[in-house]
């Protein structure tokens, strides 16, 4: 049983991976999270009382918070980051502040206090494949970020090896592709489209509509990150994906199918700069290595349920739907 420092808790994987810990382990969990835009307290109405999770608001740049909670906990699983392309462009300080120093010091603190840390990553620091190769994503993959986004994760995993490498703090990376499921703010790309058909909108294609992102269901990932807390070794590195790829434009259409809109017509939208072609991950070592496999393999009804909960949890994403649109008019998308 373990007792796990979980940083962005609040937010759509942290949700998630709260609830698998819980459903599936004994371990206990402290959650932190500064509660900026993303985080959401409100996730946890349904299991505050339950005596093996906590969560704490504050930031993971707060040194004196960190290291007061790492004392007492054994594990420490990193999330916490700003996480959204189109918001790192547009004003990327935060995102070096919490994805890069804020790395720096929950890694001092779990150096300090002797935990087991694992680091949440993407596959975006590996930059964009072509849409006319069969090439995929593997551990050896050189780094190539692209965005301020995927640059500050990607120093971010640079110093969690590091910390491997000169402090020989235990430490595993997982760099997954892009995750669908409950909880996920309606600025991402899944989300803005179900919440936009529910309320009669076109869909939002950037550019071309022909960009290819590697779908993963995240109670899936959710699962990876615990397999690799079990049994993943010391200073490596596992990717993570479900042979998921699917053009945006296809995804689209396969939502206003499910919606059961007739009129299939689209808006496309003002591009994304610097926007990366495709990813495609390569995750035969964690399935080999780990034994993982996926259970949401069919994304097709991935994606039902995935609507099935927007349509039955408005009350979750409302409150969140006319801001974020008025930052996509201010950004042209
Ligand atoms: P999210 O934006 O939904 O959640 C991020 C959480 O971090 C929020 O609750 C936010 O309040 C919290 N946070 C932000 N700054 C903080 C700070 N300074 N101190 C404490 N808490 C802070 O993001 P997500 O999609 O849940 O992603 C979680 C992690 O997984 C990120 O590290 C992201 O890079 C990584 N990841 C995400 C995906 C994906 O498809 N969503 C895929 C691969 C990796
Ligand atoms: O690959 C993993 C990454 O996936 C994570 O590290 C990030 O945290 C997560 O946000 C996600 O990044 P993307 O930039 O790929 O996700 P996003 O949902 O913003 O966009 C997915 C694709 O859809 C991308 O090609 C841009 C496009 N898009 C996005 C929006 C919001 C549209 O065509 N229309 C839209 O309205």
């Amino acid at each position: 049983m373990r007792k796990i420092l979980l940083t962005g808790a609040a937010g759509f994987i942290g949700t998630n991976l709260v609830r698998t810990i819980l459903e599936e382990t004994d371990h206990e969990v402290v959650g932190l999270d500064k509660l900026t835009y993303a985080g959401r307290v409100e996730n946890f109405e349904d299991i505050q009382t339950n005596s093996r999770f906590s969560l704490i608001e504050g930031d993971i740049c707060d040194k004196t918070l960190v290291n007061k909670l790492a004392r007492d906990c054994d594990t420490l699983v990193h999330l916490a980051a700003e996480s959204h392309n189109d918001r790192g462009i547009e004003d990327p300080e935060s995102f070096i502040q919490t994805n890069i120093y804020g790395t720096y010091v929950v890694l001092q603190a779990a150096l300090a206090h002797n935990l087991r840390f694992h680091h949440v990553s993407t596959d975006e620091v590996y930059g964009s494949l072509g849409l006319e190769t069969r090439d995929r994503f593997t551990a050896s993959t050189p780094y190539a970020p692209t965005s301020p986004y995927s640059a500050s994760k990607a120093g971010a995993d640079h110093l969690v090896n590091a910390w491997f490498h000169s402090y020989g703090l235990p430490v595993t990376v997982s760099n997954c592709s892009n995750n669908y499921g409950p909880f996920q703010h309606v600025e991402k790309f899944i989300p803005r489209q179900i919440t936009n058909i529910l309320d009669g909108r076109k869909p939002k294609l950037y550019g071309d509509g022909q960009h290819v992102r590697d779908w993963i269901h995240v109670e899936d990932h959710c699962r990876a990150i615990l397999d690799i807390l079990e049994r993943g070794r010391a200073g490596k590195t596992y990717l993570v994906g479900a042979d998921g790829e699917a053009t945006n434009a296809d995804i689209v259409r396969m939502l206003l199918q499910h919606l059961g809109v007739e009129d299939l017509s689209v808006d496309y939208v003002g591009d994304r700069p610097g926007h990366d072609r495709r990813y495609s991950i390569d995750a035969s070592t964690i399935r080999n290595e780990l034994h993982w496999t996926p259970k949401h393999g069919n994304f097709n009804s991935g994606l039902a349920t995935t609507i099935s909960w927007y349509a039955e949890n408005e009350e979750w994403w409302r409150p969140l739907k006319s801001k974020t649109e008025n930052m996509y008019k201010r950004l042209g998308h």
